[in-house]
């Protein structure tokens, strides 16, 4: 049975944890591949919303087992605080989610060192959402982070913080005038939380190897979106690790020859939160039209998302570097009210119409002239429909036209943040997501 990667394919927020639950109905694990506490990954069950930060969106289906991977950096602050607010909710945890013992963890001097150094560039930064990811894996890929497995072995952990924070200390003090940290509550702190995060730590990679070879249903969670790919999005604005669905591999310790196909997530718009170029951005009066039809605000920092039209380059260029099998188009619905719609087929760059790569040069993307063409909007509501045939003619052209420009089959359409508002099956070359999709509705009784 298959091993799924499901990833953003625009900046982020495109309702991969809507749709990461809708297909658990039918699947055995779900496996958090990379990112951490930036990501937020909202669910909505008959009206209740629950946003999850670092545990997969597979928990609010009690027979499924979630995975932290190896290449997640983990808060142990922020996931003991949502393992408590599932556990409110009356959702079991414990013995359900496993944390990958080579996974890096998040420091008290990485959210600092995040927050002071984004302040630092002034008009050229990121906006990052300062929960410490970058901090974090400058130290993994320095080889001084400070690791899951780390919190086992008492002395070694004292001794590797000791020394982290004496050099975090020299940077905090002198490079950005902050005042020192207390090394000492921070080792008493992360000592602390070996005792509460010991019952979760296993080798995952063992865990989700072996599931695949029982011929369990295995969907791997990406975090973030293909843009904010730290090689293949929008350099420097972007996240600090791969959300391309090529590190699921990576991220969690399975082989390339195990994953089946690749499910990209794309809204039928476009947002960004955060700085960084966005060609299809709208003027500030109809992108604040778009953020209220779609409650376009960040789930992480409640920031407000920046709002654009569907732009087919951003869609391609995603459909290359993931490799994806198919569709899942979300937010139609947000789109039900607009009397024409406007989707960017390519960008003029000089003499040039480029239609499927985006310009790697920071100033050349600036200053791309997005090409659009319009289509007309279909002005009824879309959140009740459930199959293609119930999808207004003039909605099922627009999606056709997505699918068309990019080359990749539709599999599902969301129609509103409802765990059950999706019409599934569009194409029938998007088989597998479909019919789990369609069994996982079955499941769930409707
Ligand atoms: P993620 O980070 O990719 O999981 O996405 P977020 O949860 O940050 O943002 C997506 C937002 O859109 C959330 O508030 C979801 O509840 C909501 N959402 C997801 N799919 C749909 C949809 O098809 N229609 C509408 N109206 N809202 C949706
Ligand atoms: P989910 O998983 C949208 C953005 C930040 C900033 C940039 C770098 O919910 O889709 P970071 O804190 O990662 O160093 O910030 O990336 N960003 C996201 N934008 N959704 C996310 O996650 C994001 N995670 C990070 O706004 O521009
Ligand atoms: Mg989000």
């Amino acid at each position: 049975m298959p091993a799924w990667v499901i990833v953003g394919s625009q900046w982020g927020d495109e309702g991969k944890g809507k749709i990461v639950d809708m297909l658990s109905a039918s699947a055995d694990m779900v496996v958090r591949y990379q990112g951490g506490a930036n990501a937020g990954h909202t669910v909505v069950i008959e009206g209740e919303q629950t946003i999850l930060h670092q545990i997969p969106s597979g928990i609010l289906h009690p027979g499924v087992v979630c995975v932290i991977g190896n290449g997640v950096v983990i808060d142990p602050r922020s996931l003991l605080d949502e393992i408590t607010m599932l556990e409110e909710k009356g959702i079991e945890v414990e013995g359900r989610l496993f944390i990958s013992q080579n996974a890096h963890l998040i420091m008290p001097y990485h959210h600092m060192l995040d927050q002071v150094h984004d302040k630092s560039l002034g008009d050229k930064k990121i906006g990052t959402t300062g929960r410490g990811i970058g901090p974090a894996y400058v130290d993994k890929v320095a080889r001084c982070g400070i690791r899951i497995v780390d919190l086992l072995e008492r002395d070694l952990l004292t001794q590797k913080l000791m020394r982290n924070i004496e050099e975090k200390n020299a940077l905090l003090q002198h490079i950005y005038g902050e005042p020192k940290l207390d090394a000492e509550v921070i080792v008493s702190e992360y000592i602390q939380f070996d005792e509460k995060i010991d019952r979760y730590i296993r080798d995952t990679s063992v865990l989700v190897n072996r599931a695949l070879d029982e011929g369990k249903t295995v969907l791997m969670e990406g975090a973030q979106g293909t843009h904010l790919d730290v090689d293949h999005g929008t350099y420097p604005y972007v996240t600090s690790s791969n959300p391309v669905a090529a590190n699921a591999c990576i991220g969690t310790g399975i082989g390339p020859t195990r994953i089946d196909g690749v499910l990209g997530i794309v809204k039928a718009y476009t947002t960004r939160v955060g700085a960084g170029p966005f060609p299809t951005e709208l003027d500030e009066e109809s992108s604040e039209h778009v953020r209220q039809l779609g409650a376009e605000f960040g789930a992480t920092t409640g920031r407000p998302r920046r709002c654009g039209w569907f732009d087919a380059v951003v869609a391609n260029h995603s459909v290359r570097v993931n490799g994806l099998t198919a569709w899942a188009v979300t937010k139609l619905d947000v789109l039900d009210t607009l009397d024409e719609l406007k989707i960017c087929t390519a960008y003029q760059v000089g003499p040039e119409k480029n239609k499927e790569s985006m310009p790697s040069s920071l100033s050349v993307l600036e200053s791309v002239d997005p090409l659009y063409e319009s289509m007309p909007g279909w002005q009824e509501s879309t959140s009740d429909c459930r199959t293609w045939d119930d999808l207004p003619e003039k909605a099922r052209s627009y999606l056709n036209r997505i699918s068309e420009l990019t080359g990749v089959p539709i599999a599902l359409v969301g129609v509103g943040s409802g765990r059950k508002q999706l019409v599934i099956g569009v194409d029938e070359r998007a088989g597998w997501v479909a019919e789990t999709a369609l069994a996982a509705r079955k499941k769930q009784g409707e």
